[in-house]
């Protein structure tokens, strides 16, 4: 079975056919899903998908793009939703610089490293979103040594993920390996051992090719374990057996 480490099944897209879809997960041979909040709501809707379907998990935290309302008291209501059993990481959370109209860059790092303390004190792995931040997401990790955690949908140079690896921490990668103009990723994935990395979709965005255009959902998750396959010369069954193993520790499901 595969696991989708970053899907976002609270996401309007899925209004329309969540039930089915999600329902429909394990048939495709997709045995497990993490899905990330990204606004207080989204992350309390997370927790109320991992409750209704067996096979999903939640994380929970404020995404970077949406961290322009802040105030502390959105911490306290992350904190609460991180005691679910089935709450298995912080996250989506992370910098974002790519867009102008992003919340400020001081407040993002604040409501960062706000979120770091926050998986320190409750031991919880972070999922980290880093968007041309590259910088200032190394130095914000390295303040709080005692977290490690998964850069998702890595987007790093080799020397950047070596220095996450040398740190403990995961790399997951999605569609995006797939596009044409995929350069860095590849180089990466060629270059880290196996045991460090996840699969994801960061549905409903970044469908993979051949099916690049249509909405995402887990279901395409194998077309991202095949392109690893090939670049690292492993069959298909491999990646999907170690991706799955990894998965599962990282993340503490038995
Ligand atoms: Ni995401």
């Amino acid at each position: 079975m595969l696991f989708d480490t970053h899907a976002h099944y609270d996401d309007e897209a899925f209004d329309a056919d969540r039930d089915a879809v999600l329902s429909a997960m394990p048939e495709r041979n997709v045995g497990l899903i993490v899905n990330p909040g990204c606004t207080v709501e989204s992350s309390a809707a997370a927790v109320a998908l991992a409750e209704r379907y067996p096979h999903v998990y939640a994380a929970v935290g404020i995404h970077p793009e949406n961290c322009g309302d802040f105030v502390p008291e959105h911490m306290d209501a992350i904190r609460a939703l991180a005691a679910h059993p089935k709450a298995v990481a912080i996250g989506e959370i992370g910098l974002d610089y790519y867009w102008p109209e992003n919340p400020p860059k001081e407040l993002q790092q604040e409501v960062l490293r706000r979120h770091m303390a926050l998986a320190e004190e409750l031991k919880l792995p972070v999922i980290i979103h880093d968007r041309e931040a590259h910088a200032d997401s190394l130095a914000i990790a390295a303040e709080f040594p005692a977290v490690t955690g998964v850069f998702h949908c890595f987007s790093g140079s080799v020397e950047m993920a070596r220095e996450l690896l040398k740190r403990g921490w995961m790399l997951s990668f999605n569609g995006a390996i797939t596009f044409k103009n995929a350069r860095k990723a590849p180089e990466v994935i060629a270059e880290i051992p196996m045991d460090r990395l996840m699969i994801e979709t960061d549905s409903p965005y970044l469908t993979p090719v051949p099916c690049r255009g249509r909405r995402n959902d887990s279901g395409y998750v194998h077309l991202v374990a095949e392109k690893i396959a090939q670049i690292k010369g492993l069959s298909l069954d491999e990646v999907e057996r170690i991706t799955w193993e990894n998965g599962r520790r990282f993340f503490g499901i038995d």
